[in-house]
């Protein structure tokens, strides 16, 4: 199986899990508990039906949108991850390069591995996506970097302030530097080509959190990072006087209350993103777009509402960004692209769901995004 056979989400992630070892794999794939939210988040998008428009000339279609003040040529970006050189080799730099190229957004993550300002040196829409830490003066620190870096959007992420339960990756061991136990040698033995890419570039390192995390002494797994390490008394006035410090425009990652979506506007957030962190922390999360037209309907018209989790194809941006999403991130339909094949692969899945995007676009008789509206779709059934 080659690049040039996946059409799909499917087939990158079957080419992915042919590259990956076992336990890299089902980090990306897995998903917390019985994993409910993470199968709902795509089932949710087909009790929707799309009721297209006929006759209406649709030639050229426009798909750029403005979210959080920043202008992308497309209505789908690609959301912040973790340790994505685990993943492939080119990590960071491969996915900021693919963004850079269709002009779309591009967050990278606190627990990136590859620093904020190599990534900076990708033009395009960029965001930093920030976890929020135990130790004030690491997040002060963070922060600061963050501006001297000319980052201008800051995506705080508001649903991992304790770990997920992750059965997978307790069964597998999952843990970084990925390790040279026995099992973790054997491997390496498996996925001989994957293991001499690792071996031979850069050394695994998390440079957003420069020596705040030992990793010296052995390994760190997702769950203890988060437990150990974020801040579980995270509350409002701590966002407000975030916002504050920040000075430019801050969205909220990983709202799904409309209540939440609300007191974000009153406090002056640019956005909130829609998210379950892709069914990853808590199962039964209600999938997000089951709960998009609330969240629309309490916000939505005063700041950008966002959506991600659960979105796999063309007709899913078009489903949301038709109940009221401003744009809508892409989180796994990406990082198995990447996984099977770097930069090139990471620029065959944009490429493929932009299509899909125009294609259903002139289907639906749309020839911008401001065409499409609740107008053009029905609900199957209540919920
Ligand atoms: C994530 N996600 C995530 N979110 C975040 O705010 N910071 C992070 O470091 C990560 N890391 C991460 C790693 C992996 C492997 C995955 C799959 C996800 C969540 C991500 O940004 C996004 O919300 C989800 O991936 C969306 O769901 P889908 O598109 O993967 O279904
Ligand atoms: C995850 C992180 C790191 O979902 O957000 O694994």
């Amino acid at each position: 199986m080659r690049l040039t056979d996946c059409h799909n989400f499917h087939d990158f992630r079957r080419l992915a899990q042919r590259r990956l070892p076992g336990p890299i794999f089902n980090y990306i794939d897995g998903a917390a508990d019985d994993e409910a939210t993470y199968r709902r988040n795509t089932a949710a998008f087909e009790d929707v039906d799309l009721l297209p428009r006929v006759l209406r000339g649709t030639n050229e279609v426009d798909l750029s949108v403005t979210v959080l003040g920043q202008k992308l040529a497309l209505p789908f970006y690609l959301s912040p991850t973790a340790l994505q050189r685990l993943f492939h080799h080119q990590g960071e730099r491969a996915v900021a390069a693919a963004a850079s190229r269709f002009d779309t957004m591009f967050g990278v993550s606190s627990l990136g591995t590859t620093s904020l300002e190599d990534v900076r040196k990708f033009a395009g829409p960029q965001v930093y996506q920030f976890y929020f830490h135990k130790d004030r003066g690491l997040n002060r620190a963070m922060m600061d970097r963050a501006k001297a870096a000319g980052v201008n959007v800051m995506m705080l992420t508001v649903d991992s302030i304790t770990g997920g339960n992750r059965e997978r990756d307790k069964r597998t061991g999952f843990s970084i530097p990925f390790r040279l136990t026995l099992a973790g040698m054997a491997q390496f033995a498996l996925k001989p080509r994957w293991a001499i890419n690792y071996a031979l570039h850069e050394k695994f390192a998390l440079p957003q959190l420069d020596g705040h995390v030992n990793m010296g002494g052995g390994v760190l797994s997702i769950g203890k990072y988060f437990t150990d390490m974020l801040e579980p008394s995270l509350n409002w006035d701590d966002l407000a006087e975030m916002i504050k410090d920040w000075g430019g425009p801050l969205c909220l990652k990983g709202v799904v209350h409309p209540e939440d979506a609300r007191r974000a506007a009153d406090l002056g957030c640019a956005g909130v993103i829609l998210s379950n962190h892709g069914g990853r922390q808590l199962d039964g999360s209600r999938a997000t777009f089951d709960g998009l037209a609330e969240v629309v309907d309490a916000a939505g018209d005063r700041l950008d509402v966002m959506l991600d989790s659960g979105v796999q194809r063309g007709t899913h941006i078009v489903k949301a960004l038709s109940l009221g999403a401003k744009a809508v991130g892409i989180g796994r339909a990406y990082l198995f692209p990447l996984a099977a094949a770097g930069q090139p692969g990471v620029e065959r899945a944009i490429t493929l769901l932009r299509d899909e995007v125009i294609r259903d676009m002139r289907l639906m008789g749309a020839a911008k995004i401001a065409d499409l509206t609740r107008e053009n779709i029905r609900f199957r059934r209540s919920a």
